[in-house]
C-alpha cells in the first residue's frame, strides 16, 4: 500500500471532572487526511486545506508527530501528508489532536501496523505539545482508541477504554471565538486546593461508575468541574446561559469541551439533543458570532480508513 485516506475524528476532552485524563470520541466531525509514501526520505506536509497552518513539518502538529514515529521506523522512504481540516483550530474539540493522531495512524497503517495504540498515542503527544505546550493525551487517546478513554497514568502511560451507554448523545455548541489551548492552560496556575481536589475526585469516580452502569442520572450529577471551569468560563460567550438552558431542557449536564470555547451537553436520547440544538442559537442571536452545533453519539471506533 502506497497511500491511505483516513477520517480523524474530533474529540471532547476533560468531560468536566476529568481534567487532562478523560476524553470521548465524536462520530461525525473530523479531518480528512491522505498519507502517502515518498521515495525521498523525510516527512513532508504537502497541503493543508481549510485553515492557514504552517507547512514546515517541525511547526506542524501532524509533522512533529509523524517525525516521532518516523524516527523509530528506520525505513528507506519518506511520507507526505495532505490535511483537509474540518475542525477549526482553537475550537476545543481536539483540532490539533486529530491532525497529530491521524498522521501517526496513517503512517503506522502504511507500514503494516508495527506499533500499538499506546505507542501511537505517545508519538502523537509530541505533536500535541507544540500546540498546547504540554504532552496531554486526553484528545489523542479517544481518537486513536475510540469510545471514552481515561488516562490512568502518564508515566508510565496507561490508558483505559470505557464504552459509552447506548443512548448517550453529545451536543457540541461552538461559538466561534478562538481560544488557544496554551493560553487557556496558562489561566489555571499550578495549584488546586485540597477541598477542590476532593470534590473533583468524587465526581470523577462517580462519572466512571455512571458510565459503566449506564446510570444516566449519575452521569449528569457528576459533570462538575472545580479546576478548569471556574477560571475558563469567562472566555466563552454566554456560557452560563447555555448551561442553564441545557439543564432546563432535560440535559444530563454540560461543561467546557477541552479548553473551550466549545460547550458540550450530554443528553439521554436524540430528541433531547435536538431540542438543545434548536434552542441554543437564539441565545447568541444578538451577538455577532457564528455558532456551529454538532450532535453525535460516542464513536466506538476512532480513526477510520476511508480508502
Ligand atoms: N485537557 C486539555 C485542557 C484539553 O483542558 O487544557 C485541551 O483540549
Amino acid at each position: 500500500m502506497k497511500e491511505i485516506k483516513i477520517f480523524s475524528p474530533a474529540t471532547v476532552a476533560n468531560l468536566s471532572c476529568g481534567f487532562d485524563v478523560l476524553g470521548l470520541c465524536l462520530d461525525n466531525v473530523g479531518d480528512e487526511m491522505i498519507i502517502r509514501k515518498t521515495q525521498k526520505k523525510g516527512i513532508y506536509i504537502k497541503k493543508v486545506n481549510g485553515y492557514k497552518i504552517p507547512l514546515e513539518p517541525e511547526k506542524n502538529v501532524a509533522g512533529v508527530s509523524a517525525m516521532a514515529i518516523y524516527e523509530k521506523l528506520k525505513v528507506s522512504h519518506g511520507f507526505e501528508i495532505e490535511i483537509t481540516k474540518n475542525i477549526k483550530p482553537g475550537s476545543g474539540i481536539g483540532s490539533s489532536a486529530a491532525s497529530a493522531s491521524g498522521a501517526v495512524f496513517g503512517i503506522n497503517a502504511l507500514c503494516g501496523y508495527p506499533f500499538s495504540k499506546k505507542a501511537l498515542t505517545k508519538f502523537a503527544m509530541k505533536g500535541e505539545a507544540i500546540a498546547s505546550g504540554t504532552e496531554h493525551a486526553d484528545n489523542i487517546a479517544p481518537g486513536i482508541y475510540g469510545n471514552i478513554t481515561l488516562i490512568r497514568s502518564y508515566s508510565p502511560l496507561d490508558i483505559l477504554e470505557i464504552k459509552a451507554p447506548e443512548e448517550l448523545y453529545i451536543t457540541v455548541i461552538h461559538p466561534q471565538v478562538e481560544v488557544k489551548t496554551s493560553e487557556a492552560r496558562a489561566l489555571l496556575g499550578d495549584a488546586v486546593t485540597m477541598s477542590d481536589a476532593i470534590k473533583q475526585l468524587g465526581n470523577l469516580g462517580s462519572l466512571i461508575s455512571g458510565l459503566h452502569t449506564s446510570d444516566y442520572k449519575r452521569i449528569g450529577n457528576s459533570l462538575n468541574d472545580y479546576i478548569a471551569e471556574p477560571k475558563r468560563k469567562v472566555l466563552i460567550p454566554r456560557y452560563n446561559e447555555v448551561k442553564k438552558m441545557a439543564k432546563s431542557h432535560g440535559a444530563l449536564g454540560s461543561g467546557i469541551s477541552g479548553s473551550g470555547p466549545s460547550i458540550f451537553v450530554l443528553t439521554k436520547g436524540l430528541k433531547k439533543a435536538l431540542k438543545v440544538k434548536s434552542d441554543v442559537l437564539p441565545i447568541y442571536k444578538d451577538l455577532d458570532i457564528k455558532v456551529n452545533c454538532y450532535i453525535s453519539k460516542v464513536n466506538p471506533n476512532g480513526i477510520k480508513i476511508l480508502e
